[in-house]
């Protein structure tokens, strides 16, 4: 049985009783983010999720998934496309487009062109 905690955690993204958990800056993501990983990042103020394609290189997207809100950054990265964990939205992290949702848009925060970014 789902108790009514976990239920409000998976639709705000976070268990809101628990402290928030600091955000490395996009730099320390990048710099432990293996090729098909997503790791959440701060970028300032801004929540981000910084993640690497299989070639190694490096994409940051504003951490907010167009469909409902979820942290994309809880999402995975599969055939270079990143997918929202909650209802499995893709998009493309290079555009922020959602390749099968015409004018659906993420922010694309910064595009590094290599592993060393
Ligand atoms: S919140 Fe529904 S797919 Fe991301």
């Amino acid at each position: 049985m789902t108790s009514l905690r976990a239920l409000i955690a998976d639709l705000v993204g976070h268990d809101p009783d628990e402290p928030p958990v600091r955000r490395p800056g996009v730099a320390e993501a990048l710099a432990r983010c293996r090729p098909g990983e997503v790791v959440a990042a701060a970028d300032g103020a801004d929540d981000v999720a910084v993640l690497r394609l299989s070639t190694g290189e490096a994409c940051v997207v504003a951490d907010r998934c167009p469909h409902d809100g979820g942290l994309l950054s809880d999402g995975f990265v599969e055939d270079d496309r990143l997918v929202c964990a909650r209802h499995q939205w893709e998009l493309d992290p290079r555009t922020g487009r959602c390749p099968h949702r015409a004018g659906v848009v993420v922010q694309v925060r910064a595009v590094a062109g290599s592993r060393d970014s």
